[in-house]
């Protein structure tokens, strides 16, 4: 466990007032059957809503956001992320640290999950270190109408699948992916993804850390969607805090 402390807020008892450990993290977050699909989402998002800051979630996080978002994908079986986020972000590889190797393993987990990334131009670099150092071959989800030569090239360092006609279809995303033997899917965001799987509603969970900034400005949310969709029915799992910030879980009502 790192120096940082994070105490629990809800469910009242029993926990409330003690530091937790990352084995009650861990209890926290697992999914309580692996072989039961289920989509995760991890975002953080300032006190008043922007899920940027400057352009990028870097300066939006502390160190317990960090410790859940590393945990989040320790507990996955594949992290999926948009191709916005990825270039925004400068994703590498999907290399998980010992420390959650040795966990994945005495788990009977594979040692890292799966990076699939989600893109339709396919403008994605297939020399860049998320393709050429990655640990286990990614995954490109995308589209029938994708450029064929894009594809032809991230095809010699990708699994690339089509999950639809001109856009990818989040349903068809799940089912490709679970087909895969990879039901437990965690995304990383980010809002122009999430937006899609929230109104196609497949998206069970939400790991949402509350950062205790004001950003203003023109950053968007973390659902990054056209349409109002007004999805009611999430239930709250948790709220853990650290500092100021607060670290919540909600689960979709079925
Ligand atoms: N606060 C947070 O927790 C958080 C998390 C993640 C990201 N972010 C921030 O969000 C910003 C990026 O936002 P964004 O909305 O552009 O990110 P995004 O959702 O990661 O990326 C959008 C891109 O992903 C691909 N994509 C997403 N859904 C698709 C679909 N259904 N079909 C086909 N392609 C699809 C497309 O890629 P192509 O253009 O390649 O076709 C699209 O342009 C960055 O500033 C990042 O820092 C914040």
């Amino acid at each position: 466990m790192t120096a940082t402390t994070i105490t629990q807020l809800h469910p009242v008892p029993p926990q409330i007032g003690r530091a937790l450990t990352l084995d009650d993290l861990v209890d926290l977050h697992a999914p309580r059957d692996r072989a039961n699909p289920r989509v995760r989402a991890n975002f953080v998002a300032s006190v008043d809503g922007s899920a940027t800051a400057a352009g990028r979630t870097r300066d939006l996080g502390g160190p317990a956001d960090l410790l859940v978002f590393d945990l989040l994908r320790r507990l996955c079986d594949v992290v999926v992320v948009g191709a916005g986020t990825v270039r925004d972000e400068g994703y590498g590889p999907m290399s998980l640290g010992d420390d959650a190797v040795a966990w994945r393993r005495a788990a009977g987990l594979p040692d890292h999950p799966v990076f699939a990334i989600v893109s339709g131009s396919l403008g994605l670099d297939p020399t860049s270190g998320v393709f050429a150092d990655a640990p286990v071959r990614p995954v490109v989800l995308t589209h029938d109408g994708a450029p064929r030569d894009a594809r032809a090239r991230l095809d010699e360092v990708a699994d690339v699948v089509s999950c639809g006609h001109d856009r990818v279809d989040p349903r068809l995303l799940v089912r490709a992916l679970v087909d895969r033997g990879l039901p437990q899917v965690h995304t990383e965001g980010g809002p122009a993804l999430f937006g899609d799987l929230v109104a196609a509603d497949v998206v069970d969970e939400l790991c949402l850390t509350v950062s205790p900034n004001l950003e203003g400005g023109a950053g968007p949310r973390i659902v990054a969607a056209r349409e109002a969709m007004a999805l009611e029915g999430l239930s709250l799992d948790h709220v853990l805090l650290s500092g100021d910030m607060l670290l919540t879980k909600w689960s979709r009502r079925r």
